[in-house]
């Protein structure tokens, strides 16, 4: 990522803390669960404590983009518990789209392509290092 794309992921999310994480769970797991019904089994029936978990790690990932490596270890240890939860490396994409759909609407007139750029690429970042280090301690990488 570019400084650019890190101050400007860092700048929307500081807006987007803004938002209930009740209103933005809702809004991202509807979207998830409405384009991939299939993934709704995947997830427990009460999904309250799930929201707050996903945005304190989202949190945490933004708030230390600029030294990613610091994270290598906890990043690893979440993808490796994807693995049990069932995740796929092709799950990674579907679950971006609903991402990025949730920031678009929390941000309204602040979200700008470079916006959707600077998004897109630490989303893949974080994903593709989750799908790396799966692969690697698969013996498949
Ligand atoms: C960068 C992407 C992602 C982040 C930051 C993230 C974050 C988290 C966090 C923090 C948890 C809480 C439990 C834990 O830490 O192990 C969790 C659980 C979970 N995530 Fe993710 N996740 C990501 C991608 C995905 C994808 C692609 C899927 C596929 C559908 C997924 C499905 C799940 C499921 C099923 C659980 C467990 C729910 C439960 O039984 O409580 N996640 N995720």
């Amino acid at each position: 990522m570019t400084t650019e794309q890190v101050q400007l992921v860092k700048k929307t999310w500081r807006m987007f803390r803004g938002v209930s994480p009740a209103t933005v769970g809702d809004l991202f797991y509807s979207k998830l669960f409405m384009d991939n019904p299939h993934l709704r089994k995947m997830f427990p029936a009460d999904m309250e404590q799930q929201y707050q978990k996903l945005l304190d790690m989202l949190n945490s990932i933004v708030i230390r983009l600029d030294r990613l490596d610091e994270l290598s270890e906890e990043v690893a240890a979440m993808a490796q518990r994807h693995v049990q939860y069932g995740v796929r490396p092709a799950h990674y994409k579907l679950v971006g789209s609903a991402l990025l759909w949730t920031l678009q609407k929390g941000l309204g007139d602040e979200w700008t392509e470079a916006v959707e750029n600077a998004w897109t690429v630490c989303y893949s970042a974080l994903s593709d290092t989750m799908i790396k280090s799966t692969c690697l301690s698969e013996g498949a990488g």
